[in-house]
């Protein structure tokens, strides 16, 4: 089951506070985002990768792609003030595609196997998402006073990948536009519209490098999977 796969990557990591893209720093010696891409060049059914950047990151991203080895990149327009705006330029120079995935190039531990559920999903159904279930208490807090505890049986935690039927996401990101309403991911952008979108449930190991405590989690994930190969 082909896709082809959106990469947002044109942040400038505020929260990560390196001075710099956080995509360019380090995780064993490799660059985060040529973490996330090596999981899409090595998938089989992704049969494209496009890439949103800073036109001024555009030539250093190409000298990563070419060092990697990373052939499967078929675009990398610019991208925009928002992540949202980032996704819509790529979605704009694709043609000819059934099934599209978004995913947070700062996410570099998804599984092959959600994305193997969230694909066949999508070509079943037309919208799925990742998700794990919310581990922590959750109150709906006003003014530093709580609200009401809301219950965490119907509480998911949303992570990318986010995988569409490329006419719907399309239109829902055209239509979005046009109206001039932001979302922070894709689905809001089809829940509006009424579409219904499935929930595919991921693992807590899909973190995003956010925060600077990310880089120690994000070392230890690794860690661990070597040991689990080394046996
Ligand atoms: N992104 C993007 N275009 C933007 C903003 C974000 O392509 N205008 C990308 C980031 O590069 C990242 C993903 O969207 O891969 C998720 O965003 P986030 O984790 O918020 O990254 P940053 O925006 O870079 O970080 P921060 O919000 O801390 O500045
Ligand atoms: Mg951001």
């Amino acid at each position: 089951m082909d896709y082809e796969v959106v990469l947002p990557a044109a942040g400038s990591g505020k929260r990560m506070g390196a001075g710099k893209n956080k995509l360019f720093l380090s995780l064993a010696n490799k660059p985060i985002l040529i973490h996330t891409l090596e999981i899409f060049q090595k998938d089989r059914n992704c049969t494209g990768i496009y890439l949103a950047v800073k036109p001024e990151e555009r030539d250093y991203i190409q000298h990563l792609l070419n060092d990697y080895k990373i052939t499967k990149v078929k675009g990398l327009p610019n991208g925009g003030k928002e992540r949202q705006h980032s996704v819509h330029s790529c979605l704009k120079v694709m043609n000819d595609v059934e099934i599209v995935l978004v995913h947070d190039a700062a996410r570099p531990f998804i599984s092959q196997q959600v994305i193997d559920r969230l694909v066949e999903t999508a070509y079943e159904k037309g919208a799925a998402i990742a998700g794990v279930r919310a581990k922590d208490t959750m109150k709906k807090v006003q003014d530093g006073i709580i609200v009401e505890t809301v219950d965490r049986e119907n509480l998911w935690s949303i992570q990318t990948p986010q995988a569409f039927r490329y006419e719907l996401l399309r239109h829902a990101e055209d239509v979005a536009e046009k109206e001039g309403f932001l979302g922070t991911d894709e689905a809001m952008l089809v829940e509006r519209l009424g579409y219904e979108i499935h929930i595919v449930e991921s693992n807590y190991e899909n973190i995003k490098m956010t925060t600077k405590e990310d880089l120690l989690f994000g070392e230890a994930i690794l860690k661990n999977r070597q040991m689990q190969k080394e046996g």
